[in-house]
């Protein structure tokens, strides 16, 4: 998959611009759109999210998946997440590189990048996906109350060129994209986003409508939901948001 750019100095969030070309319908082949820095930066649920400008990635890849099912469009969140952990633990070697469900990029216990996708279902196909990025890739100090950020250049000490770390990251979700029709490509990529889960099978607390629990995770279900199994050996399964992770 080849990707048009679209580079501007200022935005209020690419997403934003993202799903306002596609409304206007002046987006019609796989486009990235890239901000220097966003001033409304989204990210989950009404939190904003931090990124002095110039200093990191802040994109959103824009492309038309009709080949995937709305009820497999967790794969993107997958693809997102997997191209992100390879190129950043391609740098960051000594530090362990996990994606913290569904869609956090860890080292150790901080968040390195966020993923905010939107998908625009028409006649029961993704007629239009929006999937933002944001990577902490030169940023020293972080000033929002996100509990625990890091960026490429804290964790070793280098400055990196964005463009440079962009063009990794899309080749590697270009080359995923291309494989998606595969079964066998999509059986890996489940077992690898697994794989790659933060604290997969260790007794984490969490916490869910009903309190306080003690959990392993196990893995997640055809739609990408949570798999837990708490201390009693209940198997619980949760979707985004009915479950938090507590830090020890
Ligand atoms: C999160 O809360 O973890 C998701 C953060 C997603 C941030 C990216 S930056 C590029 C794109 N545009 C936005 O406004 N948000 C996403």
């Amino acid at each position: 998959m080849d990707f048009n750019l679209l580079t501007y100095q200022t935005l209020d969030s690419t997403n934003e611009e993202a799903v306002r070309l596609y409304q206007k319908g002046e987006l019609t082949v796989p486009t990235v759109i890239i901000a220097n820095y966003q001033s409304e930066g989204k990210g989950y649920g009404s939190n904003f999210w931090e990124s002095a400008a110039g200093k990191n990635l802040t994109f959103s890849i824009t492309c038309f998946p009709k080949f995937i099912e709305p009820s497999d469009q967790f794969v993107l969140t997958q693809i997102t997440s997997l191209s992100l952990l390879e190129v950043v633990s391609e740098v960051i070697r000594d530090k362990q590189v996990t994606i913290k469900w569904p869609n956090d990029l860890y080292v150790a216990d901080k968040k390195i990048a966020g993923v905010l996708i939107r998908n625009f279902v028409k006649s029961n196909e993704i007629d239009f996906s929006v999937i933002g990025v944001g990577l902490n890739v030169n940023q020293k100090i972080f000033h929002s109350d996100a509990p625990n950020p890091t960026s490429l250049f804290i964790e070793t000490g280098q400055t990196f060129r964005t463009e440079e770390v962009l063009t990794k990251i899309l080749q590697r979700f270009s080359a995923y994209m291309n494989n998606l029709t595969n079964q066998a490509q999509r059986d890996s990529i489940n077992l690898q986003y697994v794989k790659n889960l933060y604290r997969l099978e260790q007794p984490n607390r969490f916490k869910d409508k009903e309190g306080i629990f003690t959990a392993k995770i196990v893995g997640i279900d055809e739609f990408g939901q949570l798999k837990l199994v708490s201390d009693d050996g209940c198997e619980r399964v949760y979707g985004f948001k009915e479950v938090e992770f507590l830090q020890d």
